[in-house]
């Protein structure tokens, strides 16, 4: 049998007060819709067609081919919604996994579940509901003395028995495809909000054909998001996942609930994360590696033992034994090798250090290489802009750059060079050599006496 999977996301998400459409709307950096339709891709579903409307094209944008589409003019309601899926689905034989595109929490196994158990039942609707404390919102599933369902009624529409009922609908249904195109027809506009509710097919439903539920037991993952605390809400539950997962596999977390590690994040056995960590994009952490406190790595590598403290991370990899913070910035490509120390205030963009090379107070390190054992001094910095191009800086193995040197770029430093203090450094310099690049201290003996007969005269 051919299984359809129907995502209703047409709607303008009015709640949400934002610009993107609610479908479209990122929770840990990931689109709501994708979530569903990247469980939907690992299900038994053939074919999954979702309804587009308000600012279709930002979804068209996120889903491409991955769907077929289904077009909603204007907005009428969710029983409208699926008149507008009529040219894809009608004469269809097979079931319609119908979804809410902003249902995002819900997981394949549980879809597979759902469908299983529509068909074990041998239902012709299935309706998926949930037990909820504080219903609010949700539309009621009213059933008889029996425990026939009779009906889901809208919060709007429920008097105050009915606003008492916990089971609520989630939105989820599973329908054979052809009864869901006759039925859908007949769905009557709402008197009240002058919509088309798809709940109303229950009611159309329930004497003629064999209509069910399948209550779901965590209401967290059927739960609809509606405006911005809705999102912060799901966001939490996925960041605790997440985290389990991870502390599952030998992560150790430190007050968990300050730190957020994205979906393609691979943290290793016996790494360390300490509180207000951010971990994201396509990174990796090896083994006992030490992240945070106060740290976000962005698609970045971290090797084994390294340590990074108080520090911003992105598109770099850090060297294993190496320890960047507090207060450092590897972005752009920095390739920081092994038993380096990126310290305090140390910026490192597009460069490359070798191994046991140090940059510990205040420099900044851009278009660079490093070779091995370079002691970067407290306030060196590479001049690596001429207000128009960038250049690069080449400085080999054993150098040592005292304090407050500029590497005026392009440059050469040869390896076992030393550069005095206070150099502003224009020329390569030869392999060995020390380059002092700064005037000459002159002492103006007894000056200070001086200055002081002058001033006295002043203010005689
Ligand atoms: C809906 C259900 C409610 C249920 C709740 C679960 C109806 C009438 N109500 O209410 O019983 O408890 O979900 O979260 O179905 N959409 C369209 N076209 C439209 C209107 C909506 O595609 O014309 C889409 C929206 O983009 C959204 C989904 O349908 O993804 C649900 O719409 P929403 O307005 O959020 O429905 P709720 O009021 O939450
Ligand atoms: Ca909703």
């Amino acid at each position: 049998m051919k299984k359809y999977a129907l995502i209703l996301a047409a709607g303008k998400g009015t709640r949400m007060k934002t610009e993107l459409p609610k479908c479209a709307f990122p929770i840990l950096k990931k689109p709501m819709i994708e979530y569903i339709v990247e469980n939907l891709e690992k299900t038994s579903i053939d074919e999954t067609v979702v309804i587009v409307g308000h600012k279709k094209e930002v979804l068209m944008d996120l889903l491409g081919d991955r769907v077929t589409y289904a077009y909603q003019e204007e907005q009428l309601g969710t029983g409208h919604a699926i008149l507008s899926a009529l040219p894809v689905l009608e004469n269809k034989k097979g079931i319609t996994f119908i979804l809410p595109g902003d249902m995002p929490l819900m997981e394949y196994p549980l879809m597979d579940k759902i469908l299983r158990a529509h068909q074990e039942m041998g239902n012709d609707l299935t309706i998926v509901s949930m037990k909820m404390e504080y219903p609010k919102g949700y539309g009621r599933i009213v059933r008889d003395e029996y425990g026939e369902v009779l009906g889901i009624v809208e919060e709007n529409d429920c008097n105050e028995t009915q606003k008492l009922i916990k089971e609520v609908n989630s939105s989820v249904y599973v329908v054979d495809n052809e009864l869901l195109c006759h039925y859908a027809k007949k769905i009557e506009r709402n008197v009240r909000k002058g919509e088309y509710y798809l709940t109303d097919i229950v009611a159309l439903m329930h004497q003629e054909r064999k209509v069910n539920t399948f209550i779901v037991r965590d209401p967290r993952v059927t739960m609809g998001i509606n405006d911005l605390y809705g999102i912060g809400v799901a966001e939490k539950y996925l960041r605790d996942a997440i985290n389990k997962g991870h502390m599952l596999s030998g992560v150790s977390i430190i007050n968990p609930e300050t730190v957020t590690i994205g979906h393609n994040v691979i943290i290793e056995e016996g790494v360390w994360i300490y509180p207000n960590s951010t971990l994201m994009g396509n990174t990796v952490i090896k083994h006992h590696a030490t992240i945070g406190p106060n740290s976000e790595i962005v698609d970045s590598v971290i090797e084994p033992y390294a340590e990074i403290k108080h520090s911003i991370v992105s598109n770099s990899k850090v060297g294993s034994y190496t320890t960047v913070g507090p207060f450092a910035h590897l972005r752009d490509g920095a390739i920081i090798g092994e038993h380096n120390r990126i310290g305090n205030f140390v910026e490192v963009k597009k460069s490359t250090t070798g191994n046991d090379t140090k940059a510990a107070h205040l420099s900044y390190i851009g278009d660079a290489t490093l070779g091995d054992r370079v002691n970067f001094g407290c306030g060196a910095i590479t001049v690596n802009y001429d207000g128009v191009n960038k250049h690069q800086t080449v400085v080999g193995h054993d150098v040592f750059i005292g304090c407050n040197v500029n590497l005026i770029a392009p440059i050469k430093v040869e390896d076992n060079v030393f550069i005095a203090a206070g150099s502003t450094v224009t020329e390569d310099i030869p392999k060995g050599a020390l380059a002092i690049a700064r005037n000459k201290q002159i002492n103006k003996e007894d000056y200070a006496k001086n200055l002081i007969q002058a001033k006295e005269k002043v203010n005689k």
